[in-house]
């Protein structure tokens, strides 16, 4: 049988567990699939991609940094993707790109129906303006949070989120400095990319609070920090990205193989550590 061909591009994705992740679902379903993660900067982005439609390549999934240029390759977008104005997950359709999002859903699935937390009426607090925050944005208004301050260290950025939603009583923008004087918020996501690089996130404990929910979009050690400051700022409930990994993948192959995979066994062997051997198997 022929393997369809899907692929990662983004910068860095050396860690992804993405490929392991679609392998193990290709496992759980019985498709035959090859999934590879590409190194690609955003100067080599629209090539490499031109490239992969050349030899075959069925579907990839885009990370950072390259989610606001995977949507400019594509002919066709879904609302998730339109909405977000990011894309996570192509798809080749009639020689072309169709474009989806599928991180704010794996966030909320994770969030809402694995880790049973309630969102609604939180007062949230969004660091970062990149990709991943723009893909999780319209999920998390969907889900009812009261609203939704976005805090980038490039305050430009920010603002270009708060004008695409236009939304001034949920959804606004503060500048980083500031930060201190916001007051304590009930949920505060770390969307963005500090933990790949050197630099340390500057957070004041001023803005956690004895219920707060903490949540970073990164997993492993890019999560670290972020997860650290948490612990130390005492909130009340603190999570990293790697459910949202395993749910925002099972979005991507429901979309290339029309079946979502179940991924509860996935998220507990991962959790546990006992999957290596699963996790590592290739077939
Ligand atoms: P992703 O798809 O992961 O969101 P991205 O689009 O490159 O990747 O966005 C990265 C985000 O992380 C941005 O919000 C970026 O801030 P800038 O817009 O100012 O670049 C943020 N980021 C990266 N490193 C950071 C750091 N050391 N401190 C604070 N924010 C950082």
């Amino acid at each position: 049988m022929t393997r369809k061909r899907y692929a990662l591009f983004g910068q860095p994705v050396e860690h992804s567990l993405s490929p392991r992740i679609h392998a193990w679902f290709a496992r759980q379903t019985g498709i035959a699939l090859d999934y590879i993660a590409h190194e690609t900067s955003p100067a080599e982005f629209a090539r490499s991609l031109d490239d992969f439609a050349r030899n075959g390549g069925a579907g990839a999934n885009v990370t950072q940094p390259l989610k606001a240029l995977a949507l400019a390759q594509c002919a066709t977008l879904g609302s998730a993707a339109q909405r977000a104005g990011v894309v996570n997950t192509l798809t080749r359709r009639d020689g072309a790109w169709h474009g989806d999002n599928t991180d704010g859903t794996g966030l909320l699935h994770d969030l809402t129906e694995r880790l049973r937390q309630d969102l609604r009426g939180r007062r949230t607090l969004m660091l970062g303006a990149g990709g991943a925050a723009a893909g999780v944005l319209p999920a998390l208004l969907d889900a009812g949070v009261e609203s939704v301050t976005l805090v980038n260290r490039t305050p430009q950025r920010a603002e270009r989120l708060v004008e695409r939603h236009d939304d001034p009583a949920r959804v606004h923008a503060r500048y980083w400095p500031d930060l201190a004087n916001l007051g304590a918020f009930d949920f505060i996501v770390d969307a963005t990319s500090a933990g790949h690089g050197e630099s340390a996130l500057d957070l004041p404990f001023a803005i956690s609070g004895s219920r707060t929910l903490a949540v970073s979009l990164s997993y492993g050690a890019a999560a670290s920090r972020f997860l650290a400051w948490a612990r130390a700022a005492e909130c009340s409930e603190i999570h990293d990205g790697l459910g949202m990994l395993v749910e925002q993948a099972a979005g991507s192959f429901a979309i290339w193989h029309g079946l979502r995979p179940d991924t509860e066994d996935l998220h507990r062997e991962l959790r546990t550590g006992k999957t290596e051997a699963g996790l590592l198997a290739t077939d």
